[in-house]
């Protein structure tokens, strides 16, 4: 059975794109994999939370997690920073990564841009973190989005390098799980083509919002001046209603609206009120099992619990044959 890795930071709600582009997935890899999903709570350090943010934003995503249908009986769901032996290969990775290619490294480049200020050596070394994670349970694929195509990369290098160094085929080379075709993209409700909270918090529409949050922001969504001839081209951001309501609304509906845009006849407020009721009535679920996990502390101490001691097992094993091929020995 292949052997699935995937991490989320921490950093925050999930959005309707964090469930379509990654989390659906995961859903469905449990079933036929032997998979490792964790919640990168390390990793958001490097962006200082307090110590009750870096808890609660721990809480919200395992939360989430089990509301989105991941099942800690058949995956291994657990909290990164529960797992020290990540720590201990991130330490061991670092000696063999060199300056020059993670300054190379296109996400670091991005954060010397936009937080000139906080440079700091978690930055740095986020892509030997992630090859630790990776590489911990010895994993053949990681479902992860475009952007993180880089750091696994990275990850293929830091694991060949180790085995070439020491003579051994111990780590296999992960190759990341692109869902391709399936992948459906969510766009942004401020215009862009991807629903991102980093980006633009209002872009995105969280699975744990109430209703009146969702009709809000999706009456308040870009949209443009109207279609003034027939079968004109719809501009970007009345592209992504479309493409909103083809993913919640039905395919009738989404046809009466298409029809109406192409005989210049839409009203985009109209439109939106059908959209963000078909947006709460797919998300109303979601929320309700949010709300009851949210306040059921002893399952949660359960799943994180069950989780690390799945999870230790097997990144012990790994670093107990880690130590012995780097020559640790005791006396
Ligand atoms: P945001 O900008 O709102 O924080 P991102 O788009 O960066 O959201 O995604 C957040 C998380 O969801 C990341 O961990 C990312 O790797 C994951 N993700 C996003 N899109 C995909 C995808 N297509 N496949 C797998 N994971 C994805
Ligand atoms: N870097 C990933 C992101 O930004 C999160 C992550 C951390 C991850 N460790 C990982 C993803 C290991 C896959 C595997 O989304």
């Amino acid at each position: 059975m292949e052997i699935v890795v995937s991490g989320i930071r921490s950093t925050g709600n999930l959005h309707l794109g964090n469930y379509f582009g990654a989390i659906r997935n995961f859903v469905k890899m449990q079933e036929k994999n032997q998979c490792f999903f964790f919640i990168a709570d390390y990793h958001s350090l490097t962006t200082h939370p307090t110590p009750e943010d870096l808890h609660n934003n721990v809480k919200t995503a395992l939360v989430e997690f089990l509301a989105c249908g991941l099942n800690p009986e058949k995956a291994t769901l657990y909290v990164q920073s529960d797992l020290p032996e990540v720590s201990e290969l991130y330490l061991l990775l670092n000696m063999n990564a060199y300056l020059g290619e993670l300054e190379r490294c296109t996400s670091f480049k991005e954060k010397i841009r936009t937080q000139p200020k906080n440079v700091n050596a978690g930055l740095l070394t986020y892509p030997t973190l992630m090859a630790a994670d990776i590489i911990i349970h010895k994993a053949h694929k990681v479902p992860v989005g475009k952007d993180q195509e880089q750091h696994l990369e990275m990850t293929r290098t830091f694991a060949s390098r180790f085995n070439r160094m020491y003579k051994v085929n111990f780590f296999p080379e992960p190759v990341a799980y692109n869902f391709g075709e399936e992948l459906e993209k969510i766009p942004g409700l401020d215009g862009s083509p991807k629903m991102s909270k980093s980006e633009n918090e209002n872009s995105a529409i969280f699975l744990a919002d109430p209703p009146e949050v969702i009709r809000k922001k999706v009456m308040r969504a870009v949209s443009d001046t109207g279609p003034t001839k027939p079968n004109q081209l719809k501009s970007q951001p009345v592209k992504n209603l479309f493409q909103l309501m083809s993913a919640f609304s039905t395919p009738s509906t989404l046809k009466h609206f298409d029809d109406l845009y192409t005989r210049c006849e839409i009203r985009y407020g109209d439109m939106k009120k059908q959209l963000s009721e078909d947006i709460i009535a797919y998300t109303t679920p979601f929320r309700e099992k949010i709300e009851l996990l949210e306040r059921d502390d002893i399952y949660l101490r359960k799943v994180a619990k069950m989780g690390a001691e799945k999870a230790r097992a097997s990144a012990d094993k790994t670093i107990k044959e880690i130590r012995k091929i780097i020559g640790f020995k005791s006396f």
